[in-house]
């Protein structure tokens, strides 16, 4: 099962991930995550570049490819192998996060996006995605707050994270039975007992 959780700056996907991680494999699932971008070293070497504060010139094309790059690697390198063995994959962020962010989020054509996207995966869609929905501002404070890595992905006006939190709920309208919502805006510990329902009904309607 190819599980992927998205969301909006903020959202607390890094800091539920490992949890789920340690949970499932008490259960004993051989589960393994990963991250966009990067997890492989081609991928990690892109997002460098993606997220280096220095490349402020960087055209929302650009961007916009290279997100795929370190995509198409991860897919083949990591993500099919560990499925095709069985394995449940855990992502943090899939292509949902390119059609929010590069798509509605700098506005460019969705559908040439999105065809940039299918090639990239090679039409590997995730079973399960998990929108974890907060308020754009709440969740800047809260990445500010935090003192995590603050890169250039996060250096766009409010505007932008706003466009790309419309952008995902339209997608969940538009795929109703792959995504499922959960506010985010609440205590750590009820969104994570939240997750870890959703993510053991998906896999025993697997
Ligand atoms: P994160 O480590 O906070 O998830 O940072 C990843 C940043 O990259 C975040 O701002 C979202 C952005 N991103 C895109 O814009 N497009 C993509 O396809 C992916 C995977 C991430």
């Amino acid at each position: 099962m190819f599980i992927t959780l998205e969301g909006p700056e903020g959202s607390g996907k890094t800091s539920h991930i490992p949890y789920l991680v340690e949970y499932l494999r008490e259960k004993g699932y051989t589960v393994f995550p990963t991250r966009e971008p990067g997890g492989t070293s081609i991928s990690e070497q892109i997002r460098d570049i993606l997220h280096d504060l220095k490349n402020a010139e960087m055209h929302p094309r650009t961007e916009t490819l290279l997100y795929q790059a370190a995509r198409a690697q991860i897919v083949e390198q990591v993500i099919k192998p560990r499925l095709t063995a069985g394995e449940i994959v855990i992502s943090d962020r899939y292509y949902d996060s390119t059609i929010a962010y590069q798509g509605y989020g700098h506005q460019q054509d969705l559908e040439q996006v999105r065809s940039l996207v299918k090639y990239a995966t090679g039409g590997l869609t995730p079973d399960l995605t998990i929108l974890l929905d907060l308020d754009v501002e709440v969740g800047l404070k809260r990445k500010t707050q935090n003192e995590v890595e603050w890169n250039r992905m996060d250096a766009y006006a409010v505007e932008f994270y706003q466009r790309v939190r419309k952008g995902y709920l339209e997608m969940v309208r538009q795929e109703p039975l792959r995504w499922v919502v959960v506010n985010s805006d609440r205590k750590w510990d009820e969104v994570q007992a939240e997750l870890k329902k959703l993510i053991l009904t998906g896999l025993k309607n697997k």
